[in-house]
């Protein structure tokens, strides 16, 4: 079942439901902002302040960071992330391809806000399959008739048990750049979170591995060559307004990503696809 709701202050959404899983979408940002498969716990996790305003965008899920990724380099005073997660997506598919399966794809085009902030014509989906597993694809193509350069993020907050329960996998010897402390380093080992960390790994393996406890989450990668993986600790926690002081504890953000040296260059009518799917075990 795919329904349409909203807010009481008019924020709209998407509802689905199948015999394998359930879902919300909101049109802002085409943010999945819930996924649960039956009989599991929530896959993404959500702030429980989070805001669901216009022009702010959702702490938890998957926010979808386009068309630059952190700050921006040329005008470090625009919105970090890109605009995508702030605007209003347009809902083009929806779809039950069969009882526990629904697709919805939701569309992007240049306004004059985007056009303000990024003076480039794209077209940018963004499909969304909703079963026993989550797959979710950004397709940017390049419309203008000059080349542009993107850095994307499927921002993904996973909801985990507790921060100390959790490894991950999948990154063993890779390099990542620190954004704390701004320098390369080599990962040793699994991945355990006990402090604030905010890393983009470089050549990930194309299945990542998150581990809590006796649950495996695997999730699996395309058309990314970098790995963003993000906590924001108890300091940073406390600087932001959408974040409990103990959600920190309950999350962790593996993101799928084109970011840094893995920004992509489009020349005029080329595409790029970003994927990410999840699944357990
Ligand atoms: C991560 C970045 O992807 O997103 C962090 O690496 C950033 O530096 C985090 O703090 C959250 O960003 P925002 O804009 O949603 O608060």
């Amino acid at each position: 079942m795919i329904t349409h709701k909203q807010f009481d202050n008019d924020f709209k959404y998407i509802e689905i439901q199948n015999k394998q899983a359930e879902a919300k979408i909101a049109l802002q940002g085409a943010h999945l902002f819930h996924y649960k498969v039956k009989d599991k716990a929530s896959l993404l996790w959500l702030s429980d302040s989070a805001y669901f305003e216009e022009g702010k965008a959702i702490r938890g899920g998957i926010p979808i960071c386009f068309p630059w990724f952190g700050k921006n380099k040329e005008d470090p005073s625009l919105p970090q992330h890109g605009f995508a997660r702030t605007q209003l997506w347009t809902v083009v598919l929806e779809e039950e391809i069969d009882e526990g399966t629904t697709y919805i794809q939701l569309q992007l085009k240049p306004n004059t806000h985007t056009l303000t902030q990024w003076a480039y014509l794209f077209d940018v989906t963004l499909d969304i399959i909703i079963g026993h597993e989550l797959s979710i694809a950004l397709s940017v193509t390049n419309t203008d008739t000059k080349p542009f350069e993107i850095s994307t993020a499927l921002h993904t907050y996973f909801s985990v048990s507790d921060i100390d329960n959790i490894s991950i996998k999948g990154l063993e010897n890779r390099a990542y750049y620190d954004a704390l402390e701004e320098k390369t380093s080599i990962q040793d080992g699994d991945i355990l979170i006990q402090e604030e960390v905010d890393r983009v790994y470089v050549n990930p393996t194309e299945t990542i591995t998150l581990l809590d406890r006796d649950e495996k989450i695997s999730l699996q990668q395309e058309g990314s060559n970098s790995l963003v993986v993000w906590n924001p600790w108890i300091e940073k926690s406390k600087q932001m307004a959408d974040m409990t002081e103990d959600g920190y504890r309950t999350m962790v953000c593996l993101e799928t990503s084109n970011a840094r040296e893995d920004a992509r260059v489009l020349q005029a009518k080329e595409s790029h696809v970003l994927r990410a799917e999840f699944k357990y075990g």
